[in-house]
């Protein structure tokens, strides 16, 4: 079975790319609300290339350290170069490491955030349960562990090749994605096979990865998140605090440590 932290370095040259056509920003401002809420020490696990890391750092001027942590040096290094542009005293910090097993002193953290379905790339128990047992011990009392899941993962349809995505990525270079989907309904894992077409001039390059992701059912996650030492506050279906039903198409928890 595939690890969910493999892929990532791979894909780390297209994620923004794939992810500005797919989700866009519809949840940075919600991320910059919880961000600007906390007073004290700030903690994005699989931060990825910074894409949310770098807008809460901005709402946080003086409010405590913003860090992110990722295992995965190509999407940190994006991160690095995204950071770059900002002003030092606002600028986070940034750990390489796995967010099962992290490097932070106990009880550090005012906040937590797992965004944009990082639970999900944990595909065995065994993996959340160390994340969640991790944040629980990194956050003081009160402090806020903040996560959303992607719900709709077991829905898709399986396919083979199909073309989602084409488009330019900078001047004379144009990306094109082939992707095939398949469902292990018994692990409830979805896995990607993706292959990215770069194209500059008359030179083509190909670069192949997997994504696997788990779906994750809500009643084990909060049962879980209590069992730790949680008290959940909002379960949310949307970014903008709709009602959570199971149909909702964005998962969001809010947990407070006890
Ligand atoms: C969906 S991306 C999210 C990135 C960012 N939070 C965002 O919203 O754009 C998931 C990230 O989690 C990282 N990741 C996956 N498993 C991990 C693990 N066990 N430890 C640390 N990082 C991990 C990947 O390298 C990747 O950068």
């Amino acid at each position: 079975m595939s690890e969910g932290w493999q892929g990532w370095d791979a894909y780390a040259p297209f994620y923004d790319w794939e992810n500005a056509r797919t989700l866009g920003r519809r949840d940075v401002a919600f991320w910059k609300r919880i961000a600007k809420s906390i007073d004290g020490d700030l903690l994005e696990l699989g931060c990825g290339t910074g894409r949310l890391l770098a807008p809460m750092a901005r709402v946080r001027a003086g409010a405590g350290r913003t860090i992110g942590i990722d295992r995965s040096e190509p999407m940190l290094d994006r991160a690095r170069r995204r950071l770059r542009r900002m002003p030092v005293a606002l600028r986070p910090a940034l750990i390489r490491g796995d967010v099962r097993t992290w490097p932070f002193r106990p009880k550090r953290f005012k906040a937590v955030v797992a965004a944009y379905g990082l639970l999900q790339s944990l595909v065995r128990d065994a993996d959340v349960n160390a994340t969640l047992d991790a944040a629980a011990a990194g956050l003081s009392r009160g402090g806020l562990l903040a996560i959303d899941l992607v719900p709709d993962l077991s829905a898709w349809e399986e396919y083979e090749r199909r073309i989602p995505l084409k488009g330019r990525l900078s001047a004379g270079t144009t990306l094109t994605l082939v992707e095939s989907v398949r469902q292990d309904r018994r692990k409830g894992l979805t896995i990607f096979d993706e292959q990215y077409i770069v194209r500059t001039g008359r030179t083509v390059r190909r670069h192949e990865f997997q994504l696997t992701f788990r779906t994750l059912p809500m009643d084990q996650v909060l049962t879980r998140l209590e069992r730790v030492g949680f008290r959940i506050d909002h379960v949310l279906g949307g970014y903008r605090g709709e009602v959570w039903h199971p149909e909702a198409d964005t998962w969001v928890i809010l947990a407070r440590k006890r």
